[in-house]
């Protein structure tokens, strides 16, 4: 399985931090932002990496991240020119993803589970990770029958359709590339991953797990915050034992 780590766009919610350099380069406790999605990839065994970066600080993620060498695994690196949307890194990887089945996972998100065992696992079709949150307007939500079996899945619904959003890790085989080339973009102009896993849903082929954990999704000024404390609280338990 290959992996991708998404790390584009412009980050304007978090001015004036990301005037100087990218999101996914800041800290969170006492890493990059970005080794957290990375480490996901690389306890699961994943050591082919393509990495999605923004032209801007393109310079500064090959500083910090190199060949892959270090980490034991060889990344390969693609600039994203206009943030698209999530499902461009489909287009963009397609010649990366090859013949393979691939992990893509944002570069803002952090997990405290090992999801080794759930990526490792993966045979067909697509698998998301969803979570319960307390602000589900913020995300795609997952619509679940009487049955718990996902129905639906909806980009930042208005109306309150459940409390479990689909986190940003996701494991498709390689149909993905041509189901993300067939998608036109949403109301908000870009090309919706949320669109892809009602694809997978529709053919019966998602296979959407609940997850136990804690995860965040550091984009914004609180997020990030509370994802530092979570580092700090969890590194800081570790001396302790
Ligand atoms: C994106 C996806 C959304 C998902 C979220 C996870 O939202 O569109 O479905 O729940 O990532 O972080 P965005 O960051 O584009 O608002």
């Amino acid at each position: 399985m290959k992996g991708i780590i998404l790390a584009g766009g412009k980050a304007t919610r978090l001015r004036p931090l990301t005037l100087v350099t990218s999101k996914q380069l800041l800290p969170v406790y006492n890493q990059p932002m970005i080794y957290y999605p990375l480490q996901t990839l690389l306890k699961a065994g994943i050591k082919e990496i393509l990495i999605i970066i923004a032209p801007d600080y393109a310079g500064h993620f090959l500083h910090l991240l190199g060949s892959g060498k270090e980490f034991g695994a060889k990344f390969t690196y693609e600039i994203q020119e206009q943030p698209k949307g999530l499902a461009d890194a489909f287009i963009i990887g397609k010649d990366f993803i090859d013949d393979d089945d691939v992990a893509m996972i944002l570069g803002d998100n952090i997990f405290s589970d090992d999801l080794s065992e759930e990526i490792n696992t993966f045979q067909s079709g697509g698998r998301v990770f969803a979570i319960k949150v307390p602000d589900p307007e913020r995300y795609g939500v997952v619509k679940f029958d009487q049955g718990n079996k996902a129905e639906l899945i909806v980009e930042k619904p208005k109306e309150k359709i459940g409390d479990h959003a689909v986190t940003g890790l996701y494991v498709y085989d390689k149909r993905v590339c041509g189901f993300a080339k067939e998608l036109r973009p949403s109301e908000r102009g870009e090309i919706e991953i949320t669109d892809i896993n009602n694809k997978y849903l529709e053919l019966g082929e998602l296979d959407v797990r609940k997850v136990p954990g804690k995860w965040f999704d550091a984009g914004t000024f609180d997020s990030l915050l509370e994802a530092s404390n979570f580092i700090a609280e969890r590194e800081k338990g570790k001396t302790k034992r």
